[in-house]
C-alpha cells in the first residue's frame, strides 16, 4: 500500500499586498508518496523554493493546507511548528549551513541537542556511515570538501529520522562528479531505507535520479514525468522556458 508522506491542498502563497502582490504558488495541489524520490523543476521564479518552504513548515501558505501524514501544518502555532520541523522534517540547503567551529559529529548531533536529547554515540556514527563519512567524524567543515560538507548537512538532516527530507538545490554548489556521488547516496536512502525525498533542482541529470519529476510554471503544476531520463527532463525544461519567456 502506498501512503502520501506530504500533501498540499489548494496552496496559494502571495507575497506583498495589492499592486505589488506576487503570487508565488497559485492554488497548487500536489502529493508526495512515502518512500519515493521526487524532483521539483521549473523556470526561475516559478515557485519551487516557496513550494518547498511551505511543504517543510518554513513558510506559511496564504491559503490552503499542508498535511504531513495526518498533521495539518497550517493549523499549528509557531511553537508546535518549530517542534514539527525539528522532529519530523529534514531540510538541506545549497549552502551547507554547517557550524564551522563544530566537528562533523557535533554538527550532526546538533538537532538532537536542540531538542534536549542526548545523542547516542552510535546514532551519530550510524548516520555518518550512512552518508559515507564514517572516517570524518572529528573533522571540521573547513577541513572537508564541498561534497563532504553537504554529506554532513544531509546526515544532520537525517539524525532525527525525518518523515521527509527536503533539498533546495542541494547539489547546486557541487561539481558534477561530486553531485552524482551525493545523488547516488540519496537514491540509496530511498531504495534501502524508504526515505521520502523531495528535491528542487535545475539540473536534468540530478532530476533523473528521482522516481518522478513535477514541473512548476507560475506557481501552477505544469505536468510531470515518471521514471525520468535526463534527456526527457531537459527537453521538457526547454519547452517550459520557451513558454515562460
Ligand atoms: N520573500 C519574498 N518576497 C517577495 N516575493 C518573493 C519572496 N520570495 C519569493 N518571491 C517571489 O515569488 C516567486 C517565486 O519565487 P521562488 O519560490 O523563490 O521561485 P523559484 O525557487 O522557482 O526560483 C518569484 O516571483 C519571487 O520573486
Ligand atoms: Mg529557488
Amino acid at each position: 500500500m502506498t501512503r502520501d508522506a506530504i500533501r498540499l491542498r489548494n496552496v496559494t502563497r502571495t507575497y506583498g499586498a495589492s499592486d505589488g502582490a506576487v503570487t508565488a504558488l497559485n492554488d497548487l495541489s500536489l502529493s508526495f508518496t512515502e518512500g519515493t524520490f521526487a524532483a521539483v523543476m521549473g523556470p526561475s521564479g516559478s515557485g519551487k523554493s516557496t513550494l518547498l518552504q511551505c511543504a517543510a513548515g518554513l513558510d506559511r501558505p496564504t491559503s490552503g493546507s499542508v498535511l504531513l501524514g495526518e498533521t495539518d501544518l497550517t493549523t499549528l502555532n509557531e511553537t508546535k511548528l518549530t517542534l514539527l520541523r525539528r522532529e519530523r522534517i529534514g531540510f538541506v540547503f545549497q549552502s551547507f549551513n554547517l557550524l564551522p567551529a563544530l566537528t562533523a559529529e557535533q554538527n550532526v548531533a546538533l538537532p538532537l541537542r536542540l531538542a534536549g536529547r542526548r545523542p547516542g554515540r552510535s546514532q551519530v556514527q550510524d548516520v555518518l556511515a550512512q552518508v559515507g563519512l564514517a572516517g570524518r567524524a572529528k573533522h571540521r567543515p573547513g577541513e572537508m570538501s564541498g561534497g563532504q560538507q553537504q554529506r554532513v548537512a544531509i546526515a544532520r538532516a537525517l539524525i532525527t529520522q525525518p518523515e521527509v527530507l527536503f533539498g533546495d538545490e542541494a547539489t547546486g554548489a557541487l561539481d558534477s562528479t561530486t553531485s552524482r556521488d551525493v545523488l547516488t547516496m540519496l537514491r540509496a536512502l530511498v531504495d534501502e531505507q524508504r526515505q521520502t525525498i523531495v528535491m528542487v533542482t535545475h539540473d536534468p541529470v540530478a532530476a533523473s535520479y528521482a522516481d518522478r519529476v513535477v514541473f512548476l510554471v507560475d506557481g501552477h503544476l505544469n505536468g510531470e514525468l515518471e521514471a525520468p531520463t535526463a534527456e526527457a527532463v531537459a527537453a521538457r525544461m526547454t519547452q517550459l522556458e520557451t513558454v515562460a519567456c
